[in-house]
């Protein structure tokens, strides 16, 4: 076999990672879900299982990577535990779940980037979204994101897309800090507040509690966790590096961008009277598009918006077909040219009906978050803090010298409350599905 390659620098690995978590989960999903579910006991909750939940699982994705430097079927043999291979399977399907309707919002941003130049959404931020969301312009759209998609994965361009990581993350966070202030000024901008970040006190446990299924499935969706992506990119990661370090940073600049997006759309949404309860998927983009039709020099910010969520958005969705075509690769044995283009065009296939339909996507979306990825979280933390404790110890101490007390508190943490909330919530999640279908 090939020596592997490691990422050549530190900010190599962090930007792939970033660039897979930073994208439609932060800027579209959270702050559409969070406006559908109360606002701010939702943030809590969701703040909550990002720091006790996710990072636990995220180190166990890593140390898994870094150990068997393998692709997430071929890792668990490569370690020792040969029947755990269905965890790698089933981090397959979710990424072909989750990017068959990825792609279907990445072409609305398409859309939006489109619109931004012809003016196409201002004065009628409603009624845009309603044409580009489902139908034919988002299938159009639709096939046109996984068509860049499949070309950046089959000519393995992974240097441009770090590049272009370098240049977007930072170009979001300006983007939202303007947005953040210039929403500040509107008349609403308190009352978003109000709605977004000061929870109801006497009622915050229970509701924080009822909406743990919710927030998981977004804890789990934004920091690209549960389906294999972050154990791939530790594969190529050097033993000295300190995992809980690079995994703290990943989560914060994560959380950091969708608390910012939040602070973004919140104020909009109010300034307009949007009731945030009801405008479900479409509640960030309209809320957005509002913002720019308003905002002077509105159709340029707004181009550069969409332009630079379009770069997220592809990192991420990148990081999706890449798992599943390194996998297919060494697997099958098949080039990598053929494999993702035919990867590719299942994904798509199997995604038409989310973009005809937004029940549709609305589905595909519950069955990935609220099923599979968390499945995929809880049989990790299961395989990590019960039946791989001790390598997955010895893994995490490498670059961490003296550790000994945090790696102790992370397999507890694995075992019990990880454990628990990740089987209540997979619960959940099948009877709700169940429900829809
Ligand atoms: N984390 C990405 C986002 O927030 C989505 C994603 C989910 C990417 C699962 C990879 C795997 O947009
Ligand atoms: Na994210």
């Amino acid at each position: 076999m090939a020596i592997r390659e490691t990422w050549a620098t530190r900010i190599g690995f962090i930007l792939a990672a970033v660039g897979s978590a930073v994208g439609l989960g932060n800027i579209w999903r959270f702050p559409f879900l969070t406006a559908e579910s109360g606002g701010a006991a939702f943030l809590v909750a969701y703040l909550f299982l990002v720091a006790v939940i996710g990072l636990p699982v995220m180190l166990v994705e890593f140390v898994i990577g870094r150990e068997s430097k393998q692709n997430v079927v071929d890792a668990f043999p490569e370690i020792g535990a040969p029947t755990w291979k269905f965890i790698g399977a089933i981090g397959a399907l979710a990424g072909f779940v989750i990017l068959s309707y990825y792609s279907v919002v990445g072409g609305w941003v398409i859309q939006y980037m489109v619109g931004s130049l012809t003016g196409g959404y201002a004065g009628n931020a409603e009624a845009f979204f309603g044409s580009a969301a489902e139908g034919t312009n988002a299938l159009a759209y639709d096939l046109l994101f996984m068509a860049i998609v499949a070309a950046i994965v089959s000519f393995g361009v992974r240097d441009g897309l770090e590049r272009a990581a370098k240049v977007m993350i930072p170009s979001v966070v300006g983007l939202l800090v303007l947005l953040a202030a210039y929403g500040a000024t509107l008349s609403g901008a308190s009352e978003g507040y109000a709605y977004y970040l000061s929870p109801d006190l006497s009622t915050l446990v229970g509701d924080a509690i009822a909406l743990l299924p919710d927030a998981a499935g977004q804890a789990f969706f934004t920091l690209s966790l549960g389906m294999g992506v972050m154990i791939t990119y530790a594969s190529y990661l050097g033993e000295d590096r300190n995992m809980l370090r690079d995994s703290l940073l990943i989560v914060v600049v994560d959380t950091s961008i969708a608390i910012l997006a939040g602070l973004a759309v919140f104020p909009f949404l109010f300034a307009q009277g949007v009731d945030p309860g009801t405008g479900g998927v479409g509640t960030t983009f309209v809320g957005l598009a509002s913002a720019f039709g308003s905002l002077p020099a509105g159709q340029v910010v707004g181009f550069v918006f969409f332009a630079m969520l379009f770069l997220a958005a592809l990192t991420s969705a990148f990081s999706i077909l890449e798992v599943i075509v390194s996998f297919t690769i060494d697997t099958f044995d098949v080039d990598r040219k053929p494999a993702t283009v035919a990867i590719a065009a299942v994904i798509f296939l199997v995604g038409v009906p989310t973009a005809m339909s937004l029940d549709y996507l609305t589905l595909y979306d519950a069955i990935a978050n609220r099923i599979l990825l968390i499945g995929g979280g809880l049989l990790l933390a299961i395989f990590g803090g019960w039946f791989y404790a001790s390598g997955a110890r010895e893994e995490l101490q490498k670059g961490m010298p003296g550790g000994e007390t945090l790696t102790t508190a992370w397999i507890w943490i694995l075992r019990i409350p990880v454990v628990l909330v990740l089987a209540y919530v997979l619960y959940t999640g099948i009877i709700e599905v169940a429900g829809i279908v």
